[in-house]
């Protein structure tokens, strides 16, 4: 057997820095140090010179320690879009961009990448993880890994493990047998460790048989330390830390967020009492400074990079990746690239995009291009109209256009402390993040004040998101003055996630702008052991009667050559916190469309959103693009891929279908857990199984030009595919290598992803392919010897344009 190579040199020299340090340190120092700050840092020990180690959100942007669009981050579009461009290479550009904003933000390590899998379509946070399919997830993760870290920025691989859907999240015992775990859903993770050695890991909520995520001895020490040999640092996700010795002794290196915490002073008393070793708390200790090593925050340690990339356009970058991303799904008689002509785009999303999903992973950028304003921009002038159509958005949202707002803080007594600027009407201080001269200690109400001046005429709403004593007055009426509780099932972060409730009913005019205020008597929730305020004045457009929006849309699509119709979900059906019920877009939508298509049989949607939703009118129109949430630059992107400049370069990373069909919709525990009784079979290894047809499988997507497959030629483990592009403009293609075992095999699932490569070639020319096929995907887990096995027989390579759309096959014996 050839020997393990060693440490490099460099890592030998930071390994001593590292000891160096945590020699110089007392039990008291250590235990802090294993503890958050406050709600985004570690505290610095300057004995040692250690600087404090700053995280923040991810996976789309890099938010930085303030929740706030003062503080506007690059948004890049949805990490499905992102997977969706299968392309390792846009991903590792993607991390390089996030780890100069991360610099820019003053960030050390960036809370992402979300590798868990779309289990199911009903999963909140579907958008924010990349794929149903472990391998795909693992080679974007890694690469996304690869570039974070070679901008000298560390990341958090999340959310060890199995945190698959948001119900219940921070209780809930998720029941996974060791097969289904080993070969979906730890697949991933194991693939980045081995692939990009991530500087950390981020530590789920949930349980995974019995045990809770954050004291998972077996999977955090002897799985992922001891089998994959991971040696970064293992953060808890916020305030998934519960107990101090389950914790320390399983394995978690950092309880977040602080000060309050299981770690510190609790940790020494532990030690103390010898109910925890010392040698265990130096072990996290260790992790926690290697990692402060590698991002540059110790002294004396090496950085892993010295000289970070250089720059990379924010702007441009997040506009490619949408153009490259967006999956068309049906192009009938050629309806995109658009001809000259007319356009009616249609659509409440076209105007007010929804350019990212909600929750943690929200960024504020500086700006956001709409489909509207990407069209304005590219197509001849007086040659595009818009109508409404139909909002998505059911019910109130942060109050954003037309309102000019300030927040001002009081202490008991009334008087003014300090005042903060309000970008938006929601209120998201955490930690020392307070308007100047303000502290937590004397804050005692925040009041945002300002003015809202109406788009329309009518009666709109306002209402109120978050828990407490809330004082709403709009144009010199006080409409509500009373405690707002929270929702009995709700979640931990109501406040930030939760639902708004309608407060006041006012009927303004056009133009005419009114006074408004929302005063918030300042009050922690008992379940949130950090400090943060947090609310948000909430705001309703009038309602136009639903069925002249419609007709007034109608009317448009039918006087313009071609119709585009922007369809999309909202925040409240695609965010953290909660499960979706149903993949149906939201208010009238489906009625919008049918609607134009009657009007216009050239008729293109674009669906702006971050995972499945059902197309019920799909047959029924000319073209469906799959737009994702696309980012700050989504409006310019479509323009490009509309109007022909570029193709559309997406394959769908997930199934397309409708829920009744899909086979996975279990989220909701029972008693307490939930039993993943699917075992190997999600995504497109269930609809097989099931011999079930989704709207658009696997791997399905069309760009502008066609492709046929001449040859493949396997060597060894490496497929050499030859693919002509038989098409009139140039393209690039997604060979994909699905491996399909003779026989079911031992519980096998009929056909697995292998491999994939993208190439490009111009019209009439050929292009080779080439696809080395990992040893892993020809292994199944093996429960009785708990061991990979690898399965000797018969084999398909099939090689095609998805996983239903397979051009040649040719058969191995290994
Ligand atoms: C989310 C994490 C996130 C953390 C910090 C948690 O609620 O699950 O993904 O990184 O908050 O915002």
């Amino acid at each position: 057997m050839a020997a393990q190579p060693g440490p490099a040199p460099a890592d030998r020299a930071r390994e001593a820095a590292v000891e160096a340090a945590l020699g110089k340190l007392d039990l008291d120092a250590k235990t802090r140090l294993l503890a958050g700050r406050d709600t985004w840092s570690l505290p610095a020990l300057p004995e040692i010179g250690l600087t404090s180690l700053v995280m923040s959100d991810g996976p789309i942007g890099v938010r930085g320690v303030r929740w706030t669009a003062d503080d506007p981050s690059v948004a890049l579009p949805s990490p499905t879009a992102l997977a969706a461009a299968w392309d390792p290479e846009l991903a590792r550009r993607a991390g390089t961009l996030l780890a100069q904003e991360a610099r820019r933000k003053g960030v050390h390590v960036l809370l992402a990448p979300t590798v868990n899998l779309h289990r199911s379509p009903l999963g909140g946070r579907h958008f924010e993880a990349y794929s149903e399919d472990p391998y795909l997830t693992g080679v974007i993760g890694a690469a996304y890994v690869s570039g974070v870290q070679a901008g000298g920025v560390g990341t958090t691989v999340k959310h060890f493990v199995a945190n698959d859907a948001e119900t219940d999240r921070f209780t809930v015992n998720n029941l996974v047998s060791e097969r289904a775990l080993r070969e979906l859903y730890l697949a991933p993770f194991e693939f980045i460790v081995a692939n990009a050695r991530p500087w950390g890991v981020m530590t789920a909520y949930n349980t995974v048989n019995g045990t809770t995520m954050t004291e998972h001895r077996r999977l955090v020490n002897e799985v992922l330390r001891g089998e994959w040999g991971f040696d970064g640092c293992n953060v808890s996700d916020w305030t998934a830390a519960r107990s101090t010795v389950g914790a320390i002794e399983g394995g978690l290196d950092v309880a977040m967020p602080g000060p309050h915490t299981v770690y510190g002073a609790p940790l020494a008393r532990a030690v103390r009492d010898g109910t925890v070793a010392e040698a265990v708390v130096d072990g996290a200790v260790r992790n926690v400074l290697r990692l402060a090593a590698r991002v540059g925050a110790l002294e004396g340690a090496e950085p892993a990079v010295t000289e970070p990339p250089g720059p990379v356009d924010g702007a441009a970058l997040a506009r490619e990746i949408a153009r490259r991303a967006f999956v068309l799904v049906k192009n009938d008689s050629g309806a995109l690239p658009l001809r000259p002509g007319t356009v009616a785009l249609i659509g409440a999303a076209a105007r007010d995009a929804r350019v990212l999903g909600g929750g943690s992973a929200t960024v504020f950028p500086a700006h956001v291009v709409s489909p509207l304003d990407g069209l304005t921009a590219a197509l001849p002038e007086g040659t595009l109209s818009y109508a409404v159509g139909a909002d998505p958005v059911t019910e109130l949202s942060v109050a954003g256009q037309g309102f000019e707002l300030r927040a001002v803080c009081r202490d008991a007594a009334g008087d003014v402390i300090g005042t903060g600027s309000a970008p938006n009407g929601a209120i998201q201080w955490m930690g020392s993040d307070l308007p100047e001269g303000v502290t937590h200690d004397r804050l005692h109400t925040v009041e945002l004040t300002g003015t809202f001046t109406p788009r329309e005429s009518g009666p709109h709403t306002f209402g109120i998101k978050g828990s407490g004593h809330f004082t709403l007055t709009v144009a010199g009426t006080t409409y509500y003055d009373e405690t707002q509780h929270p929702a009995e099932d709700g979640d931990r972060f109501e406040a930030f996630f939760g639902a708004p409730v309608p407060r006041a009913e006012v009927a303004l005019t056009a133009g005419e702008p009114v006074a408004v205020s929302l005063t918030f008597v300042v009050a922690l929730p008992d379940d949130i052991p950090f400090e943060v305020v947090a609310f948000a004045l909430c705001h309703q457009q009038p309602r136009r009667d639903a069925d002249e929006l419609i007709a007034e849309a109608a009317e448009a699509a039918r006087a313009a050559d071609t119709a585009v119709v922007v369809v999309a979900t909202t925040e409240r059906v695609e965010s953290e916190g909660f499960d979706r019920t149903d993949l149906a877009l939201p208010g009238r939508q489906d009625d919008l469309v049918r609607a134009v298509a009657a009007a216009n049989p050239r008729t293109v949607v674009v669906v702006n959103s971050g995972s499945p939703v059902e197309l019920p009118w799909r047959d029924d129109v000319a073209a469906v693009l799959l737009s994702w949430f696309p980012g700050q630059e989504g409006g310019a992107a479509l323009a490009d891929v509309l109007t022909g400049a570029h193709e559309p370069g997406g394959r769908l990373p997930t199934t397309w279908g409708p829920l009744a069909d899909a086979p996975v919709t279990r989220v909701v525990p029972e008693n307490g857990e939930l039993a993943y009784t699917e075992d190997l079979f999600i995504g497109y290894r269930a609809w097989e199984k099931e011999g079930r047809t989704p709207s658009y499988p696997f791997g399905h997507g069309l760009g502008y030009t066609d492709w046929t497959y001449e040859s493949v030629e396997v060597d060894g483990t490496t497929a050499k595919v030859r693919v002509r592009n038989t098409g009139e403009r140039p393209g690039r293609e997604v060979v994909q290598v699905y491996l399909a075992p003779a026989g079911s095999g031992p519980g096998r699932p009929a056909r697995r992803l292998a491999g994939f490569a993208g190439v490009q070639a111009g019209p009439g020319e050929s292009a080779e392919a080439v696809v080395e096929l990992p040893r892993r995907a020809f292994e199944v887990w093996d429960e009785a010897s708990d061991t990979w096995s690898f399965v000797k027989g018969s084999y398909e390579i099939q090689v095609g344009r998805s996983i239903t759309d397979r051009r040649i096959t040719v058969t191995i014996n290994v």
